[in-house]
């Protein structure tokens, strides 16, 4: 790990999870704590480069160096996003979005008289797809969160969504993932791969950052 590895590149991170309300004291949302995303954001300000943050609802501190735009929904997550993509070297989406939103909060707390009830949801925008085939050249590195098939649902995103590079890991196994201080990661990009192993969070984000400035330079001399 370098420091002068992003010197003077745009980094836009997003992380942690969002939080899709359904009345006024109910939401849905995941497991995500933020720690993988900000420790990415770490990483990256002290690999040079300029770094913005959009955070979900996390109890994470601001890494120093950062400028960090706080929001709550997906809906909100991808306007601070897509309102700054244009003008970023690189995205790395980190974030937990929510797939599937309620199609109307309620404006009052619901009330539990029936015994069954149903929610209709409909898809969150695909922040990262949205970003990576928006037109600029921003490098787009997303994340793969799988309890199965890790390896093949990770390289499926990697070429459905469009990406330069794709970092997947675990979720639902014990210490790694959701929340975990560590964690391990198997990145792929196209005729390449490289497994990060098991480490704290921190370390991991700069092994993932040095690959990422590669990446992204090897691309932008070829
Ligand atoms: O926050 P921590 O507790 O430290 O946990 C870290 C983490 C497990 C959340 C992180 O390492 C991680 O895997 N983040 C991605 C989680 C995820 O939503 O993965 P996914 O496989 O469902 O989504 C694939 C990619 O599409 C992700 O880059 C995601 O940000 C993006 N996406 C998904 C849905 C959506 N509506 N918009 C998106 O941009």
């Amino acid at each position: 790990f370098q420091t002068g590895e992003l010197a003077g590149l745009n980094v836009l991170l997003n992380a942690g999870p969002t939080r899709e309300n359904i009345d006024p004291v109910r939401y849905i949302s995941n497991h995500s704590s933020g720690k993988m995303g900000f420790a990415l954001a770490q990483a990256c300000v002290e690999a040079g480069a300029h770094v913005t943050l959009v955070a979900g609802p996390v109890y994470m501190p601001t890494p120093s160096g950062v400028e960090r735009i706080d929001v709550v929904s997906a809906r909100e997550m991808a306007d601070a996003v897509l309102s700054r993509s244009a003008q970023a070297d690189i995205f790395i989406a980190s974030a937990a979005v929510v797939d599937y939103t309620p199609v109307e909060i309620a404006e009052n707390k619901i009330k539990k008289n029936a015994s069954q009830m149903q929610l209709i949801l409909v898809k969150t925008i695909d922040i990262l797809t949205s970003v990576a085939t928006q037109g600029s050249a921003t490098f787009c590195v997303g994340f793969a969160a799988e309890t199965d098939n890790l390896e093949a649902y990770a390289k499926d995103k990697l070429e459905k969504k469009s990406l330069d590079m794709i970092a997947a890991n675990w979720i639902g196994r014990k210490n790694v993932g959701f929340n975990s201080e560590n964690n391990a990661l198997s990145v792929y990009w196209k005729g390449g791969e490289q497994e990060l192993g098991y480490m704290p969070k921190s370390e991991l984000a700069r092994e993932l950052v040095t690959l990422i400035a590669k990446r992204y330079h090897e691309k932008n001399t070829t």
